[in-house]
């Protein structure tokens, strides 16, 4: 008998795929954040990988939550060497998140295999993005930390034993009957024998954010210079051409903080050398410190497969994969020598003089292109666990050397993963949709992403201005001119036009800086979704009656999807306007909303026509919304370096801002060194305005010159 019981727990420990059920022990990891572990989670996720160092407290400063009842009702179960999870969900619930989409904002009634790929025309889960985070709209996130391919099903799939079955509908005489029955639970599947869960209380969307990127250490803060202007030119631009390109840029008074270049820097790419191309480059480090003395900084292309012609190759070759990558070694960043290797090789020849930070390109996919799922590594991580990280781990790496010199970068990549809310880097990708770009944009602010939606070419004026006028909107105001060689003037009939919203872009640096401080310190997304924006949750249910959610009749309630419209920062709303558009419909939140340019009434918590005409990117502001405004320039203000500014109030209400100050290029912020001015405007029943604005602390950065005030509606 004793025999035959050891025999059965024997059976149990080593073939755990008979099964088991387990309810995780949910401990608050920080304020607002549980974490429960299930089975024996593995060495490598997302967040061994991210390092991040949660800010207490500024979670502290949320509001003080239990932890949410519904996620925490998670049944799971052992089987076939994976984990099954099972998340309930409620009628009227929506979800969103699950990373980089381009498509869709809502998740509900989706199937998604996480899986790090370049995107494919479809929001199936292969994105360069797929981070297993999803917010609910019942104020919520849960985030699974494994860095394997997830399989989810999002509110699709029905149990036999549900509590909340689906109606049993004829399809023959029911109207009701729907191919795609409601499902009450999100489903995901882990290849793995445990996993660490992740529970985020809010008690809103925005929240629910704020406190996953403050758990992964608040949102980057870029340098000032990188929310300037940046050019990425031809892929065989030399460094005389580079340099007439500056020139061209200064006398067209065309802003540009950074230009980027692209392959051909390289003496060979695909595989790359990392070695500068000596016939195009020959004098690296004069080319470099000549254009540091314009205020140019330079951001350099990469991918990291070596070439058998690099100088790190032999010494790198022992820490790479089995498998190629155009012929290229795929250095195992797993290994401290591969890292070592690769990262002294970045240092001595680009960091070391003077180049200000990268593009990771190819860390994404196609399947065709990367490593195979069977590819081995020499420090025993999966080539999935690889690929779902490769993105991140190599941001991680390049941040901590510019950390480690304290010097500010801002880059791009095209594969991150959870963790990345600190990273200063920016998504890309080739696909080039214009509608889609604005989705993604709206999208990256769920998950702790950035996302430009970069200008390279266009079939008309017309579409070059209205792309030019969206990526002067986002993270990162880009050309990325590397195959087409177009410049912003390329199109004369929109060369004032294009101008004019670049130098917009700069004169809202003031506004854009203090909200990207505000992603560091508060969590709060810089460009966000609509649904994060609060006013909006509670007014769409009023504007609309029509739903296009056909995989969830059951949330016809709440939302109609919008994804083409956003807010950047506290106080504006951006409408994109898109080729062939003369005019377009904007939902306006609750409250009274106003024009940007003109300071005008445009309409209060509705749905409203716009005819902006070509020139012009729709854009309004909130009811007593302030917005801090600098002159025009052509570079971004120096560290140090007094700055005029005008102080924008717009609508009839009382208005209260925070504007940040700080170097602008130091990681000194981080010991204290920065600034909060507060702004506030009261508005008295004669029509005039108490303004006021805090002084600079002793000691403290103080950047800010004469101040101006603009009251910009005119109150009857
Ligand atoms: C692509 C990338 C482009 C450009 C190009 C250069 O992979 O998405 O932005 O850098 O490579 O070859």
């Amino acid at each position: 008998m004793k025999l035959f019981l050891i025999q059965i727990l024997l059976l149990v420990v080593l073939f755990p795929s008979v099964g088991y059920c387990q309810q995780p022990n949910w401990e608050e990891v920080a304020p607002g954040v549980w974490k429960g572990v299930i089975g024996n989670p593995e060495m490598l996720d997302f967040l061994t990988v991210a390092e991040p160092q949660p800010n207490i407290a500024a979670l502290n400063k949320l509001p003080d939550e239990n932890i949410p009842n519904q996620p925490q009702q998670l049944e799971s179960t052992f089987q076939d060497n994976s984990l099954y999870l099972r998340f309930p969900l409620e009628k009227e619930e929506q979800l969103f998140g699950f990373g980089l989409n381009f498509q869709t904002i809502h998740q509900r009634g989706r199937i998604l295999n996480l899986h790090v790929d370049h995107y494919g025309g479809k929001d199936n889960g292969r994105t360069h993005a797929p981070v297993p985070f999803y917010v609910s709209s019942r104020g919520y996130g849960v985030f699974i930390n494994s860095a394997r391919y997830l399989k989810i099903w999002a509110g699709t799939a029905v149990r036999k034993d549900s509590e909340n079955p689906p109606t049993v509908y004829d399809r023959n005489t029911d109207k009701e009957w729907t191919s795609r029955p409601y499902s009450d639970a999100v489903e995901i599947l882990v290849p793995a024998e445990g996993v660490e869960i992740y529970i985020f209380a809010g008690p809103t969307s925005l929240d629910v954010v704020r406190r996953y990127n403050l758990f992964m250490g608040g949102g980057c803060l870029p340098p000032r210079w990188g929310l300037g202007f940046t050019h990425r030119v031809h892929r065989l631009y030399s460094a005389d051409d580079v340099k007439k390109e500056v020139e061209e840029f200064n006398s067209r008074d065309f802003p540009l903080d950074f230009i980027g270049l692209e392959p051909g820097w390289q003496s060979a790419s695909y595989p790359c050398t990392f070695e500068w191309a000596p016939d195009r480059f020959p004098e690296p480090e004069k080319f470099v410190s000549e254009l540091l003395k314009q205020g140019v900084r330079l951001n350099l292309w990469t991918n990291p497969y070596v070439s058998p012609e690099s100088p790190i190759y032999d010494a790198m070759e022992k820490f790479t994969g089995s498998h190629t990558v155009w012929n290229g070694l795929v250095p195992d960043l797993y290994t401290k020598e591969a890292e070592e290797i690769l990262m002294g090789q970045f240092t001595k020849s680009q960091i070391d003089i003077g180049v200000s930070g990268y593009k990771i390109d190819e860390v994404d996919g196609y399947d065709h292109y990367l490593w195979p799922d069977v590819a081995t590594f020499p420090s025993g991580i999966s080539a999935e666990q690889m690929r779902q990280t490769y993105g991140i781990k190599l941001q991680k790496m390049l941040a901590d050397i510019y950390k480690e010199k304290n010097q500010r970068t801002y880059g791009l990549v095209r594969a991150s993963n959870a963790g990345s809310s600190p990273m200063p880097f920016v998504l890309y990708n080739d696909y080039y949709n214009h509608e889609d770009f604005i989705t993604a944009l709206c999208n990256s602010s769920f998950s702790g992403l950035l996302w430009t939606p970069e200008a390279r070419n266009s079939r008309s004026a017309e579409e070059w201005l209205r792309r030019m006028q969206s990526v002067c909107f986002s993270p990162m105001a880009m050309i990325n001119a590397w195959s087409s060689g177009t410049k912003p003037w390329s199109f004369p009939e929109v060369a004032d036009a294009v101008r004019d919203i670049a130098q917009l872009r700069m004169k809202l640096m003031p506004y854009f800086y203090s909200e990207f401080a505000k992603y560091h310190f508060e969590g709060t997304p810089p460009f966000r979704a609509m649904y994060l924006e609060p006013a909006f949750s509670h007014s769409i249910e009023k504007v609309s009656s029509s739903s296009n959610l056909e995989d969830n009749p059951y949330a016809e309630a709440i939302t109609k999807e919008i994804k083409d419209q956003y807010m950047a920062g506290e106080n504006l709303l951006v409408v994109p306007m898109f080729t062939g558009q003369t005019t377009r419909k904007v939902v306006l939140p609750e409250g009274k909303w106003f024009d940007f340019y003109t300071g005008e009434f445009a309409g209060e918590g509705e749905i409203i026509t716009v005819e902006p005409g070509l020139e012009k990117i729709p854009v309004f502001v909130k009811d007593g919304g302030i917005v801090p405004m600098m002159k025009p320039r052509l570079r971004s203000p120096k560290s140090g370096e007094k700055v005029d500014i005008e102080i924008r109030h717009y609508g009839t209400k009382d208005g209260n801002y925070s504007l940040y100050d700080d170097d602008g290029e130091t990681f000194n912020y981080e010991k204290g060194d920065y600034c909060w001015r507060q702004i506030s405007i009261e508005t008295q029943p004669s029509g005039d305005f108490i303004r006021n604005i805090s002084s600079a602390k002793a000691g403290k950065p103080d950047n800010i010159g004469n101040i101006t005030w603009k009251q910009m509606t005119i109150i009857k």
